[in-house]
């Protein structure tokens, strides 16, 4: 399924038409958007704010504007692609939806379907999900399969069960997930005001950053302004299939059979898309890179304590990412960089509990609460 049935590979939607925006949200760029049966099953994805970052712009050299994912309906930019998907799982008839997900995959898509009146199963790395991001699946009444191994055995799990027939998959090999995702590229070209001259991603399973790369290429077919912004994949040191066949030169992935980080989102050692990812980056003449996890934690806290915004740790190594391309020198201090922060931090509590520290948490009865009040602004 979504594969084509000549060579094998995944199959990519291409337009012969023009449009323009209208409205808010995903669907703004329906003329771009393949259609579904009926109306679309929507709760106002999309239309996320881009905002400033005067302090990491400090701290980084160069001009940053973060795009806010984290404020999708369910958390995560994975709503621009289920809203897409689940329409057209429900024009087919489905009647159950299926996905392997780290995470927000699986949060996103039991929304969705329930939403749509499908019935989602998920297939879930046993201990590998963020404990907020499982508390939705399971507030939303999915089917949950946890399966002993990796987010990759998961997959292959999932592809398995998708061959036989009876369920709609909602991995993002599925190619309407993408082009839902897609709708990121064009919201930066209206929302910025000139084209950015880096977008740095995240990297997982590497559909997300194949999709941006679309959306500018398709973008002036909308009657928005041309960019080709190279693109900037970034990987947890422990998780980096991409990034470490980038820094050998390689064409393909270097497998990762045990993935390791504390970014749970991004743990995938055998992603799926691959070859799309590759593409975007060669096209677009940007680079993988990697961080290490304390990058990411600290990312993590700069982001919360210098700029307000919270975010789990896969989308704080967008940041940490464009902290450690700096000082390789892959982005100039010129640049005018776009970092996709892809979910929030409120679904990982306990990546979250790791950046508290003692000395500004304190136990007291009333009066000696006062005095600690005291103490702590006259410092
Ligand atoms: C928060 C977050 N960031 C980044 C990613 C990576 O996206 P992709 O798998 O499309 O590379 C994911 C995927 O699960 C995610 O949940």
């Amino acid at each position: 399924m979504f594969r084509c049935p000549a060579c094998g590979g995944l199959l990519e939607p291409v337009y012969s038409v023009e449009g323009s925006p209208r409205g808010r949200g995903v669907w703004r760029y329906a003329d771009l958007l393949p259609r579904s049966r009926g109306p679309p099953v929507s709760m106002g994805e999309g239309s996320t704010p881009l905002v400033e970052l005067p302090r990491a712009s400090e701290l980084a050299g160069c001009r940053v504007y973060a795009k806010l994912e984290g404020l999708n309906p369910t958390g995560s930019f994975k709503d621009r692609g289920m809203t897409v998907a689940v329409s057209i799982a429900r024009g087919y008839g489905a009647r159950a939806t299926l996905a392997a997900s780290t995470g927000n995959t699986a949060a996103s898509m039991a929304a969705y379907s329930r939403r749509a009146g499908l019935k989602p199963v998920l297939l879930l790395p046993r201990r590998g999900v963020a404990r907020g991001k499982l508390a939705q699946a399971i507030a939303h009444g999915a089917y949950i399969v946890e399966v002993e191994g990796s987010f990759d055995d998961a997959m292959e799990a999932a592809l398995r069960a998708a061959e036989l027939g009876e369920v709609y998959p909602l991995n993002s090999f599925n190619p309407y997930r993408l082009e839902g995702q897609k709708t990121i590229a064009f919201e930066v070209l209206e929302d910025l005001g000139e084209p950015p001259t880096h977008v740095v991603v995240p990297v997982g399973n590497s559909g997300n950053i194949a999709a941006i790369w679309k959306g500018f290429k398709e973008a002036p077919l909308l009657g928005l302004p041309p960019a080709r912004p190279r693109m900037i994949g970034v990987q947890a040191e422990g998780a980096a299939p991409l990034a470490e066949a980038w820094a050998r030169g390689l064409r393909e992935p270097v497998a990762v059979e045990k993935p390791r980080t504390i970014a749970s989102a991004i743990r995938i050692g055998r992603p799926v898309n691959w070859p799309k990812a590759m593409r975007a980056v060669n096209e677009s003449r940007g680079a993988f890179i990697k961080v290490s996890d304390p990058e990411i934690l600290n990312a993590m806290a700069v982001l919360a304590r210098e700029e307000g915004i919270l975010v789990e740790p896969a989308s704080a190594a967008a940041y940490a990412g464009l902290l450690r391309a700096r000082k390789m020198g892959l982005i100039g201090e010129d640049s005018l960089v776009v970092v996709v922060l892809t979910g929030t931090g409120l679904k990982d509590p306990d990546a979250l509990s790791l950046l508290g520290s003692d000395t500004t948490r304190y136990t007291a009865g009333p009066q000696e609460a006062v005095e600690i009040v005291k103490a702590i602004v006259s410092r």
